[in-house]
């Protein structure tokens, strides 16, 4: 069934859904919501509303209590609530009525803690580079980390306490694929019981109801499913893995079925382009409250396929355009998160929130990176977080400190009125283009290396698509032809 727009008014008896709670971040001395891949900041007075919100007590009610208490004007407390209300129902962390679903038990340990600030709100934990899909524009490196050499439960629970206590409030659990690890139950657990909120980022191919009814129970809060496309036989082609489709359709819509949050992650290119209005339908048919349309990244699997894989200008352009209509047309339905493509582009990314600024990413043996693709950049150094705690790799570790700041900047970033903005975009993806990790992001009009950069994804996407040479776990690359969708 598809979702409507909650509208908040008079006789609404709003409460949290149970992927969305109140969480006190001591780390920043602050309270935010929790929700999927986010922590929303509130004010003094959101917070007092959001205390009272419990799905059984009506909006007249509640805002005739808060007048009299604060000796304000119903009239001004009825519309200033209900904006801060429609605001999260619209990103549909809202529902009329108590969640049948319960959220995840608090977390004692998360509240024996006094995490010092400063440290990551993130952690992306890839708990193998396993994987049953071949995508070509893995994120993962090519020299992927074979299973014998993958840190066991119990030490990514002790990484998660550790997480949690240098401030981090979400867990991304990735790959590769997270649900080809048979343990994942115990580590789930770990992870809750320390009090992060869960987000797992999966194919969904592995997955059975009755799995995903054991991460639910066990605290899940939240289920990013990847899709490739939506159209089964170019999705087939494209990760080279048949049948994924239904699978991904029944385990999204399973995820709503046990009251998780769900996000459909689309990453964008020259062979899906042309299927996105079809593939934002889908997330609306499985009733996702998020969905992610990333143009893709140009660095390890997707820089070895980058010229069957870059889209023309119009294309993208295109999508710009969908995108802006789409979300008018699905407001309180569906959010977007959408990622612009780097080639046409004037300005960079602030990539990963900045370098050693907001995220951790551990590999499967161990190795804290700043960023997920930091082991394509030459010449650093990543401490294993079984040999170090993740506050001394996080504060001290020579990979973290590399690109932190602004020191390690040359011009033009060096004297730019934004290098505090976007830290001077990807290191990666600057790396990956100029050979030079201290370089401005090729993405940025004032790096030398724009027009170029611009240039040959104008003549890559205009030529026919080479063949994809596919992200194999265990085996040599394989290539399969090429086969425009556009
Ligand atoms: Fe950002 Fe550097 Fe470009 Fe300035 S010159 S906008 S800091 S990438
Ligand atoms: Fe590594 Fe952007 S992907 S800094």
């Amino acid at each position: 069934m598809t979702a409507t727009r909650y509208i908040i008014g008079p006789d609404s008896r709003p409460a949290f859904t149970r992927y969305a709670r109140l969480h006190e971040d001591r780390a920043r001395a602050r309270t935010v919501i929790l929700a999927p891949e986010r922590a929303y900041e509130l004010d003094p007075i959101g917070l007092i509303v959001l205390s009272t919100i419990d799905g059984v007590t009506r909006l007249s009610d509640l805002c005739a209590s808060l007048a009299q208490q604060y000796s304000a004007p119903v009239e001004v407390i009825t519309r200033d609530v209900t904006a801060l209300l429609q605001g999260l129902a619209d990103k549909r962390l809202l529902r009329d009525g108590v969640d049948p679903f319960s959220a995840p038990r608090p977390s004692a340990f998360a509240s024996a803690i006094t995490p010092f600030a400063g440290g990551p709100a993130g952690l992306l934990a890839e708990l193998t580079h396993r994987c049953p899909l071949q995508c070509p524009y893995c994120s993962n490196p090519l020299e992927l980390e074979k299973s014998n050499v993958e840190i066991t439960a119990a030490q990514w629970g002790e990484a998660f306490r550790q997480a949690a206590s240098i401030g981090a409030l979400q867990l991304h659990l990735s790959g590769g694929e997270p649900t080809a690890r048979r343990d994942l139950k115990e580590i789930l657990a770990y992870a809750v019981e320390a009090g992060l909120y869960t987000n797992l980022v999966t194919s969904a191919v592995l997955l059975t109801r009755e799995k995903l009814e054991r991460l639910a129970e066990i605290g899940l809060d939240h289920v990013q499913v990847s899709i490739q496309d939506v159209v089964p036989e170019s999705a087939d082609r494209i990760s080279g893995y048949e049948g994924g489709v239904p699978k991904k359709r029944d385990v999204a819509r399973w995820t709503r079925e046990l009251g998780m949050g769900l996000t459909i992650n689309a990453p964008m290119h020259r062979q899906n382009i042309a299927h996105l209005p079809q593939i934002i339908d889908f997330a609306v048919e499985v009733d996702a409250q998020r969905i992610e349309i990333a143009h893709i990244q140009y660095y390890a699997w997707a820089q070895t396929n980058r010229a069957a894989l870059i889209p023309t200008r119009e294309t993208f352009m295109e999508t710009v355009g969908i995108v802006d209509e789409a979300k008018k047309r699905l407001q309180g339905v569906l959010n977007f998160d959408f990622v612009i493509h780097d080639h046409y582009a004037t300005r960079p990314k602030q990539c990963t929130g900045g370098w050693g600024r907001s995220i951790m990413a551990v590999t499967p043996s161990g190795k804290a990176l700043p960023c997920h693709a930091a082991q394509t950049l030459p010449g650093l150094t990543f401490d294993d977080v079984r040999e170090k705690s993740l506050a001394d790799i996080w504060m001290n570790g020579s990979a973290f400190n590399a690109y932190r700041g602004l020191d390690w900047m040359k011009e033009p970033c060096k004297t730019c009125d934004r290098r505090e903005i976007d830290y001077g975009g990807c290191r990666c993806q600057a790396f990956a283009v100029t050979g030079d990790a201290e370089a401005t992001d090729p993405a940025c009009h004032l790096s030398p290396d724009h027009a170029r950069f611009a240039a040959y994804a104008e003549t890559e996407s205009q030529a026919p698509a080479p063949d994809f040479i596919y992200r194999r776990f265990g085996g040599a690359p394989q290539s399969a032809p090429a086969e425009e969708s556009v």
